[in-house]
Formats: C-alpha cells, sequence, structure tokens
C-alpha cells in the first residue's frame, strides 16, 4: 500500500477532523520514515551502485583517463562509477601523430582496449586542436609555411587515420575543440590559431566535421569549448555553432568542457547556455567537468619581478567543502532538468589525487596552460567527486542523493 492509498482511505473513512489529523500525522511520519529510508539505504546500503547506476535512467557519466588511470585502484574506481571513458591526452593531435608518417597507437589502443573489455563507452578527444598540435602538419616540404590546400589534406588524412582506426568503437568525438576567442572583443569570433591564420578564417572546422563523418558516419560530432556559460563566449560559440549547422556541417552536438569554479558559472548562466544551445537542435556533453575551489591568481609581471612567494595551500577548508558540494548539487540539480538534451557528463581525472590543476607541467595557474618553466606554486584545486584516497566526497553523495 502506497503512503496515498493510506491518506486517500484514512480520508473517506471518516469525517471526523481528529482522525484526519491523526491520520495525516500518521501519514507524514510514514513518509518521513520511508523518504528517509530511501535516502539513507540510496546512500549507505548500495555499496555497489555507483554513479552510473544512480544515473542509469538520465545519461552515461564518464571519466577522463591516462594510461596510469588503467592501473591499480583507479581502475578500480572506473569500472565501479563510471561507463564512459575520454582519453585525457593520447588521441590528441601532437601524441597520437607526432610526424608525418608516424603514429603513436600503443597508448590510445590500450585506453580502447580496457574501455571495450569492461562495455564502457569510449569518447574520443580530440580531432583538431590549437594546443599539444602535430607540429609538422604546419611546415610545407621545403620548412615553409605550409598552403591552406596541403594543410587540409594533412588534416584530413589524420582523420581517416585515427576516426577511421577506432570505427565502431568511438561512439561520439569532440572534433574541434577550443575554435572561439577567449576574449571580450565581441567582433573576434574565431581564435587566431595556426588553423585559422593559414586556412583564412574558421572553414577548416567545416573540413573537419566532414572529414570525421567520412571516416566514422556512425559516431557523434560534437564541437568542444570551456567557458561556454560566460555571456560573450557563450554568443561566439552559438555564432560558431549556427554557422556549422547553416553550412550543413555534420555536427551533433556542443560538448561545454565545465571546468567550472564554486561561483561560476551562476544557475542563471548554465540555463542560458543550455537554453541557446538546445534552441539550435543540438545536443549537449559535460565533457571536461571539475569545480575548482581555487580562485587563479594571475602570476606577476614577468621580467624585473621577484619569483613568487609561495602562496600556502589554505587546503580543503570547511566553507570551500560546502561551497564546492553547493555548486555540484546547483549543476546536476539543473542538468537533470535537461535529460533530453544531455547525453554524457564525463569528469576530467578520475579523484583530486591527480587532477590537471595541480601544476602537472604547469606553474601558478596550475595545469598545462602555464609553460613547464613558470615558477610552480601549487595550490590544489580539489576539483572532484572523489578525494586524495579515491574516497567519495560529500559532494559525491549531493550528486546522487536526488
Ligand atoms: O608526455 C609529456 C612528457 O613526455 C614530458 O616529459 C612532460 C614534461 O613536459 O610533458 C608531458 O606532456 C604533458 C601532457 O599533459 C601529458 O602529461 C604536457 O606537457 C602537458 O601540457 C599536457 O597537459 C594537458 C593539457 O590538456 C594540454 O594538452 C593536460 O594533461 C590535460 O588534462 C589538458 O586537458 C585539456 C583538454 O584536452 C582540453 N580542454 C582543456 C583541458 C585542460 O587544459
Amino acid at each position: 500500500m502506497t503512503n496515498m492509498d493510506f491518506y486517500n482511505i484514512a480520508k473517506k473513512a471518516t469525517r471526523g477532523t481528529m482522525f484526519f489529523t491523526i491520520a495525516s500525522l500518521a501519514l507524514s511520519l510514514v513518509q518521513c520514515t520511508s523518504k528517509h529510508q530511501v535516502t539513507t539505504s540510496v546512500a549507505a546500503n548500495n555499496p555497489d551502485k555507483g554513479l552510473k547506476d544512480y544515473y542509469k535512467n538520465y545519461f552515461p557519466i564518464g571519466v577522463a583517463v591516462s594510461m596510469a588511470s588503467l592501473h591499480g585502484s583507479d581502475s578500480a574506481l572506473i569500472v565501479k562509477e563510471f561507463n564512459s571513458v575520454t582519453p585525457e591526452n593520447d588521441m590528441k593531435m601532437g601524441p597520437i601523430h607526432p610526424s608525418e608518417n608516424v603514429y603513436n597507437w600503443k597508448n590510445a589502443d590500450a585506453i580502447v582496449d580496457f574501455a571495450v573489455s569492461h562495455q564502457i563507452r569510449i569518447r574520443g578527444h580530440n580531432l583538431c586542436w590549437h594546443n599539444q598540435e602535430a607540429a609538422w602538419m604546419f611546415k610545407g616540404p621545403n620548412g615553409e609555411p605550409v598552403t591552406k590546400e596541403l594543410l587540409l589534406q594533412r588534416l584530413k588524412d589524420h582523420i581517416f587515420a585515427v576516426a577511421g582506426r577506432y570505427k565502431g568503437k568511438i561512439y561520439a568525438w569532440d572534433v574541434v575543440n577550443e575554435a572561439v576567442d577567449d576574449s571580450d572583443d565581441t567582433t573576434q569570433v574565431y581564435r587566431k590559431s595556426n588553423w585559422y591564420k593559414i586556412c583564412n578564417g574558421p572553414d577548416f572546422i567545416d573540413s573537419a566535421f566532414k572529414y570525421a563523418h567520412q571516416a566514422d558516419p556512425n559516431a557523434k560530432l560534437y564541437y568542444n569549448d570551456y567557458n561556454s556559460e560566460h555571456p560573450v563566449k557563450r554568443e561566439k560559440i552559438y555564432k560558431l555553432l549556427k554557422k556549422l549547422i547553416d553550412d550543413h556541417a555534420p555536427i551533433d552536438g556542443v560538448g561545454m568542457q565545465a571546468h567550472w569554479k564554486l561561483n561560476d558559472p551562476s544557475p542563471e548562466e548554465l540555463r542560458k547556455a543550455l537554453d541557446e544551445v538546445t534552441s539550435l537542435g543540438l545536443k549537449v556533453q559535460f565533457t571536461e567537468m571539475d569545480i575548482t575551489i581555487r580562485l587563479p591568481k594571475p602570476p606577476p609581471a614577468l621580467g624585473t619581478m621577484p619569483a613568487p612567494t609561495p602562496v600556502p595551500d589554505s587546503g580543503y577548508t570547511a566553507q570551500a567543502e560546502a561551497r564546492q558540494i553547493a555548486q555540484y548539487k546547483m549543476a546536476f540539480d539543473i542538468i537533470r532538468q535537461y535529460r533530453k538534451y544531455i547525453t554524457n557528463v564525463t569528469f576530467w581525472n578520475v579523484s583530486d589525487r591527480s587532477s590537471w590543476l595541480d601544476g602537472r607541467g604547469g606553474g601558478l595557474l596550475g595545469g598545462a596552460a602555464a609553460g613547464v618553466n613558470t615558477p610552480r606554486v601549487i595550490r590544489k584545486a580539489y576539483p572532484l567527486l572523489f578525494d586524495e584516497n579515491r574516497q567519495r566526497k560529500k559532494a559525491y553523495w549531493a550528486v546522487v542523493n536526488f
């Protein structure tokens, strides 16, 4: 008998206020107890349930992986909690195709084999980017700058080789990554990358999608970018997407990377970004989610400035934890409401033990954005749902208890 049955019977059985009051009090106690029990049982009595199980009626939950993730405790956590993986670096143009006739398949194959053997879906990342690019592609046969025609031919050969190799195994590709300008100049839609400059405009983006579709007609093709909720960049991404659609490029959706902060994005910005891209008929994947507790401090002016004195890491304080829990809860409450448009939510790295944000190869700002020679002041970001011991943080429960 459901609580509502009990309530209806109680209401019909008598018109007496006393009984009705007692009945409704009893009902609220039953509801409260059963709700509490349900919540508790969901939280504590299902040690085998992982993120993917809590969200099995919503969308896949993924994670970015490296070769190091495939062994030991990380791999056990991946298999338990996730049903999608993205190679963090091993399928990027430079790592996988370091020179014209050399492909490094080993790591990418290992990640694909791991995923296939555990029935985990795979997102490919990425087929065209201005960072970690294959530098050789931009040099002509005699070292002169490459022509647009030769560069696009090389891009086609690269995409045919990589997307072709994993045809039928990789279900979604980040075809082009971060091609939109980051400045507040609303007249500058596109990043002036080598791709843009040599192709004299953005049609390399259309070409990349065309080649990816030819290489694997069944793969879902995404444009991927960060800060997609910031109003200026949101409008630039919208213009890029609208142009691709108007050009009849074979695009399926947009990847919102979701490298977020404790106060960014706001719920309003997140909703606005989702409303805009879904109004184009596109699907959405959150492709690189993490929520840093750190508000990056800009590195000091270079030149005569003294090396920065290390800022002590304030650590994962109770206040930072509370704000991170609230931001993760806000985000997932909204994301679940857009479930019919959202086809994947992927976290960038497995746990706080090894986040790209913690100065791996980077400096003041952490991450790879800074050069390896930048003075390193490691202030941990604690950005994920699993702590440095791979244990579920309170934010995990804020995401799964709904
Ligand atoms: O593999 C080399 C190693 O041989 C060398 O000794 C070492 C020292 O320089 O560098 C290693 O390569 C590093 C690579 O990560 C693998 O660890 C690069 O320097 C480093 O720049 C690179 O950083 C990656 C960054 O992208 C730049 O490509 C991060 O791990 C990765 O998390 C990050 O991911 C990007 C997404 O692809 C796109 N969206 C933004 C996101 C964060 O920047």
